[in-house]
């Protein structure tokens, strides 16, 4: 079992705080550390190794609370948020929710600070000798970051397995992407489907049909506001991590995202949390038989407006 966040720790003698972070190893998936914080007196790393055992509620420690406290303090700069790494498949061992997962801070990226003032000059000198030479080449590389935005219909699955109104559902699918010079690649996407209730598409539509366009303007495609099914883009419109449809013990079947801890409602609404806007909705279609098609768009993170970058 994995300690859930928010646990209580306690140690040989004591108690000595909660958690407030788990940190996976990117290796093997599992979870490698604890983050606890030690009840007002700074947060701790602690290893899985010290853990005797994990119920739903608390994690016990062999440590003593003395041991415990005599951790160095835990640098959160050492670490980033599972998103941000994208580490594939990592998130389909991690039962730790709500909030935040970390993985180790990259470490060539960590040690970019730690170069030398000499190795630095050796790389601008290079640059400014190499970039003349260099420039038609990275012109004809870079080619494909400027092409236009992909506003193919893709096939997600069907309908049928929406079971329950106003729940999400989530799809997954694979989508093709060309990155610059790197060959093309496949990667797994996912979208939430909600059959929404008369009451929520009020919400989401506000009584008008949503249109989306393109980058000149031109109508891509019309969401209808009557027709029921809606369809999220599965990032965190706060700083793009993946969320899930849970309950919650208040406000009861919500979408949370367990990395900040925001809360959606069914229609996407922001219910509580660091989120700037609602979830992105995307256009979908819905055939006879029951295929559904979205376009595969994403927004940039943390604005309260939607701007598309894919
Ligand atoms: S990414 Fe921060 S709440 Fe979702």
């Amino acid at each position: 079992m994995q300690p859930q966040l928010k646990s209580k720790v306690r140690c040989a003698d004591r108690e000595v705080g909660e958690v407030a972070k788990v940190i996976m190893d990117p290796l093997s998936h599992e979870v490698s550390h604890l983050v606890v914080s030690m009840n007002g007196a700074g947060e701790r790393q602690v290893s899985m190794g010290a853990v005797q055992t994990v119920t739903d509620d608390l994690v016990q420690l062999r440590s003593s609370s003395s041991e415990v406290m005599a951790l160095p303090p835990f640098k959160r700069e050492d670490y980033v948020t599972l998103h941000e790494v994208e580490i594939p498949g990592l998130e389909r061992h991690i039962h730790v929710t709500p909030g935040e997962v970390l993985v180790p801070f990259p470490e060539l990226e960590r040690n970019v600070k730690r170069r030398t003032f000499f190795a630095n000059l050796t790389y601008v000198t290079g640059l400014f000798i190499g970039l003349p030479l260099a420039f038609p080449v990275l012109k004809f590389l870079m080619k494909p970051m400027y092409a236009p935005m992909d506003n193919r219909w893709l096939k997600i699955g069907n309908i049928g397995k929406v079971k329950v109104d106003d729940a999400g559902t989530q799809f997954k699918y694979k989508r093709a992407v060309k990155e610059a010079y790197m060959p093309e690649a496949e990667i797994e996407k996912n979208v939430w489907l909600v059959k929404a209730t008369p009451a929520v598409l009020e919400k989401v539509y506000q009584g008008k049909d949503m249109e989306f366009r393109d980058a000149t303007g031109k109508t891509l495609w019309t969401n209808k506001k009557d027709m029921p099914y809606l369809a999220f883009s599965g990032k965190c419109p706060h700083l793009g991590c993946g969320y899930k449809w849970r309950k919650h013990k208040v406000l009861g079947q919500v979408f949370l995202c367990p990395c900040h801890l925001s809360i959606y409602d069914a229609s996407g609404r922001v219910l509580e949390g660091p989120a700037p806007r609602p979830l992105d909705l995307l256009p979908i279609q819905v055939s006879p038989s029951g295929e559904v098609q979205i376009i595969d768009m994403e927004f940039k993170a943390g604005t309260k407006s939607q701007t598309r970058i894919v």
